[in-house]
């Protein structure tokens, strides 16, 4: 392991045992494994063989309510606000299933976010839904005014993102969610590059829909995602894509009357990934205990010191000009990125791509020797 002199980072790498296989810089893709997670999923698959179904009664729904309680405070929102569902996809589909597009039929979305946000609009066109695109001059953010120029009395929501995938830039939310609410739409954000790894406060940002999962940096893993709707708005929302989990009642099994719960179970629409529920509620447990803004401390400092030896070595990473709205994901154009991907992975160095550029995002579990690394097998994979 390289040393390091950063408290936070050598008292938490010990936990994370894939640290010492590579240097991994690609959590804005996978968050790493920790010795918790995998004591979680052992428990899960010892409980599923001695309980047997009754797991499910004396254990795991107790499990997904830990699940709820642990996310919502990460975001300042109480548990009965928040949905577990299996993918950013599926709770979109669920929102935009509880929506008519008929005089509001805009759909706000950028070129910047994540595409799964304009298909699941696009593919509602027969439906009478519009997307209306914004682009960005930079490649790193959009500009406030563009929402401004774009959300009026036919924007039925506005549905962007906390951090940019391809840039780490931090949008401002609440002006964001302040103009939807302005012109009467709605306001959903994708969180999945944020929580965890900057402060999230729903309230103080007044989002209506706020969405991350456990993927990246909540250190939770695939097959879970939580989606947070603001209490005053949960009964207004009427989803056709719906399951047995979303009933009032659900173990009534009534199939006559179909009343759905008035908390944001309402979204649910089946039963969930149980071991995804375990490895979550571990990596998210980790992410309480070492706090997000001491996180976010060590995150932007590594970020600096990354941005910096890049620099150092003529090389010209695209981040945004203000650091404090810069989130853990640097870019770094290059002309054949998943050729670079390639050859950093054989000198044991683990990033990933997308077009035009390499993405590297450190995390507090990384340290200043490994931005050494990384920068090293950069230029030495450059020169050829
Ligand atoms: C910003 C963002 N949103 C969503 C996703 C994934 O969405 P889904 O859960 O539908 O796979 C990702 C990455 O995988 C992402 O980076």
């Amino acid at each position: 392991m390289p040393s390091s002199h950063d408290a936070l980072t050598a008292r938490w790498r010990p936990e994370f045992p894939g640290l010492a296989r590579s240097t991994y810089m690609n959590t804005c893709s996978l968050g790493q494994l920790s010795r918790r997670s995998i004591e979680a999923m052992n428990r899960y698959m010892e409980l599923w063989m001695s309980y047997g179904a009754s797991a499910w009664y004396e254990l795991w729904l107790g499990e997904m309510t830990d699940a709820r309680a642990r996310f919502a405070r990460l975001i300042n929102a109480p548990p009965h606000e928040v949905a577990i569902l299996p993918s950013v996809g599926v709770a979109l589909s669920i929102i935009g299933s509880s929506l008519q597009y008929g005089a509001r039929n805009e759909v706000v979305i950028t070129e910047m976010d994540f595409p799964t946000i304009p298909y699941q609009w696009m593919a509602r066109s027969e439906e009478g839904a519009e997307v209306r695109l914004l682009s960005s001059p930079d490649r790193v953010q959009v500009p406030l005014r563009s929402f401004a120029d774009a959300i009026n009395e036919r924007t039925a929501l506005v549905a962007t993102t906390h951090v940019f995938f391809t840039s780490g830039w931090i949008q401002d939310i609440a002006a964001i969610s302040r103009m939807a609410h302005d012109a009467g739409a709605l306001s959903v954000v994708d969180g999945y590059q944020a929580a965890g790894q900057i402060p999230v406060d729903v309230k103080a940002a007044g989002v209506d829909v706020y969405l991350s999962g456990g993927l990246k940096w909540l250190l939770g893993g695939p097959g879970i995602v939580f989606m947070y709707v603001r209490e005053d708005l949960i009964p207004a929302l009427n989803p056709t894509t719906t399951g047995w989990f979303a009933a009032k009642d659900m173990f009534k099994f009534n199939p006559e009357r179909f009343i759905r719960a008035d908390d944001a179970r309402r979204f649910e629409p089946g039963t969930p990934a149980v071991a995804a529920v375990y490895t979550a509620n571990a990596g998210m447990s980790i992410i309480e205990e070492i706090g997000v803004d001491a996180i976010r401390a060590r995150t932007q400092a590594l970020n600096a010191d990354l941005i910096g030896r890049l620099r150092a070595a003529g090389l010209e990473p695209r981040i945004p000009a203000d650091l404090d709205r810069h989130a853990g994901i640097v870019m770094l154009p290059a002309d054949d990125p998943a050729g670079l991907v390639q050859g950093l992975k054989d000198r044991h160095v683990i990033i990933d791509y997308r077009p035009g550029a390499v993405r590297l995002s450190p995390y507090f579990y990384n340290s200043e020797e490994e931005n050494q690394i990384l920068v090293d097998a950069i230029v030495d994979v450059l020169r050829g």
